[in-house]
């Protein structure tokens, strides 16, 4: 499919539109049938979802299988009002992209319009022997990573998820054990699986996560993060269901975790990075609101992978680098945002960027009665965990350009889980725009109705002189705190102020 993408390029924007001609046309010119034509394509761009336990995506498993003529026909149709529409397969990233990422989910104009005729010329089967050699799927069980060294639980005990439930956050701790873990290892692979199909995403610190449109993580060779012994997994689980009697289930989500040989040569410690932000204020009903975030590289660096990340109002998401010599490029653009796919966009080639280069994240959001996914356009909207108050991260991955230096320091840092891990998503924290932001009645000062919910559990301990507001002092007292805290204390740290999803 790769290859005749560059092709795919120029007629991609009018696909949509011409697919219904050209499916005619495609039609005209010979016998469309499954085997000879259709299950390659399905078997190359669909079946990685679609099929038996397909890709377990957040627990979005792919509801169908298209990997035999019967379970794929009544599907013929749909497959071609969504292939025309482009929301299968699903890929947000804007055109100019193609090509770029490892992980890109797009099909040609030409694989679409022999969708498209099958469907129109009455979805014929042919003939079973037509059918080239298509891939096996690993069966039953297994991995996709393959078998693992350690699997985690997130718990003793499964979770009940009860009857009542719409949305719900959940902690749970688990610990990598010396009996699972005697030394420290690098990790070559990581994947979860969702115990139930409640779950709608995972954060396990310190180990990564999954949300729907995540693929299991597998480093390039050479690239890896160090586990060590005694590293305390903290679980944030987000269930999401319809409620009503007979709806709870019981849920106790996994990681599997595969090692580096130990005389595996590693060169590059994989980075966390998320420009987030926490001090924003979406207007009620406006249909355009964007913010910006930026972050710094302090040495030559090359991004592997970003990974945008907003709520149900979240519309669009662009990353651009502004280069020391002043020159900029946009190295993402995900101009349809959609919250029910949580892609990490991987770069094919690493991007390098220079010492000093700046990246620019601009989240935007829909917060009007014209996006269908908008809870309540009537609400001004800030930060907060429910996907109906808002987010806006670009979670990044980097490795430093330079070999080995890394490894040394990550070996170093033993104790914290991983080696060479950085915090993130604090930096754009500043206490002066969150007065700006919420003090709605001017006075200097944030009344407890004010507060940001985020910050609310909180407020008592801020609110040193307890007299119901805070001032700036006790705001910067109150950073001052953290800031030291967040020095002697790593740990602590992971667990309650690394950004959520
Ligand atoms: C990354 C996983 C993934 C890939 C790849 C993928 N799908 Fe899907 N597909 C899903 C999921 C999950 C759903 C159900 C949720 C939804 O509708 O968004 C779905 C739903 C569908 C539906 C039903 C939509 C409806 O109207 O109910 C069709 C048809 C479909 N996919 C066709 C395809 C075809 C054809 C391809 C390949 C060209 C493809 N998909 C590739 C994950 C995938």
């Amino acid at each position: 499919m790769r290859t005749l993408q560059w092709l795919g390029l120029a007629g991609a924007a009018c696909a949509a539109v011409l697919s219904g001609a050209n499916a005619d046309e495609v039609a005209a010119s010979k016998k469309v049938t499954f085997y000879q034509d259709v299950l390659p394509i399905l078997a190359a761009n669909c079946q990685v979802c679609h099929r038996e336990g397909g890709a377990n995506l957040g627990g979005m498993v792919a509801p169908m299988a298209f990997t035999t003529y019967e379970s794929t026909r009544p599907w013929a149709k749909a497959i071609a009002d969504n292939v025309s529409t482009k929301k299968m397969p699903p890929w947000h990233a804007s055109k100019e992209q193609h090509g770029v990422f490892l992980n890109e989910r797009t099909i040609t104009p030409a694989e679409a319009d022999t969708l498209v005729a099958w469907a129109k010329s009455g979805a014929v089967k042919g003939n079973p022997s037509d059918a080239p050699e298509v891939k096996a799927w690993p069966q039953g069980e297994g991995w996709s990573i393959g078998t693992p060294d350690v699997v985690l639980k997130m718990s003793e005990k499964p979770f009940f998820v009860n009857d009542d439930v719409v949305d719900t956050y959940e902690y749970f701790n688990s610990t990598i054990t010396k009996e699972m873990l005697p030394e420290p290892r690098w990790i070559k692979a990581i994947e979860f699986r969702p115990g139930s199909k409640v779950v709608h995403h995972i954060i396990a610190t310190p180990l990564g996560g999954i949300a729907p449109g995540n693929d299991p993580t597998v480093f390039p060779d050479g690239m890896g993060r160090l586990l060590n012994p005694d590293t305390n997994v903290t679980w944030q689980m987000h269930y999401h269901k319809e409620p009503g009697p007979g709806t709870g289930t019981y849920d106790q989500s996994e990681a599997a975790i595969v090692f580096y040989p130990k005389d595996a040569k590693i060169s590059h410690v994989l980075r966390d990075e998320s420009l987030g932000r926490f001090d924003f204020r979406i207007p009620a009903g406006d249909a355009n609101y964007s913010i910006k975030t930026e972050y710094t590289f302090e040495e030559d660096s090359k991004i592997v992978s970003m990974m945008p990340h907003m709520h149900v109002r979240g519309k669009a998401a662009k990353y651009e680098a502004v280069y020391p010599d002043g020159t900029s490029k946009v190295r993402l653009d995900v101009p349809n945002y959609d919250f029910n796919w949580q892609t990490r966009y991987q770069f094919k080639d690493f991007e390098f960027v220079p010492k000093g280069t700046k990246l620019v994240l601009t989240t935007a959001w829909d917060n009007s009665a014209n996006n269908p996914n908008n809870p309540d356009p009537t609400a001004s909207v800030t930060f907060g965990e429910p996907t109906t108050a808002e987010m806006s991260f670009g979670f990044m991955n980097y490795i430093k350009a330079v070999d080995q230096e890394d490894i040394e320091a990550a070996l170093k840092e033993q104790g914290d889980g991983f080696g060479g891990r950085r915090r993130g998503g604090r930096q754009n924290f500043d206490l002066g725009q969150l007065l700006t932001t919420f003090d709605v009645d001017g006075d200097g000062k944030l009344q407890e109705s004010e507060t940001p919910e985020f910050m609310k559990r909180f407020f008592p301990l801020v609110d040193a002189d307890k007299d119901g507001a805070l001032t700036k002092e006790e705001l910067t007292a109150a950073a001052k705190f953290m800031e030291q805290r967040r020095g002697g204390n790593d740990k602590d740290e992971v667990a309650t102020e690394r950004p959520q999803l």
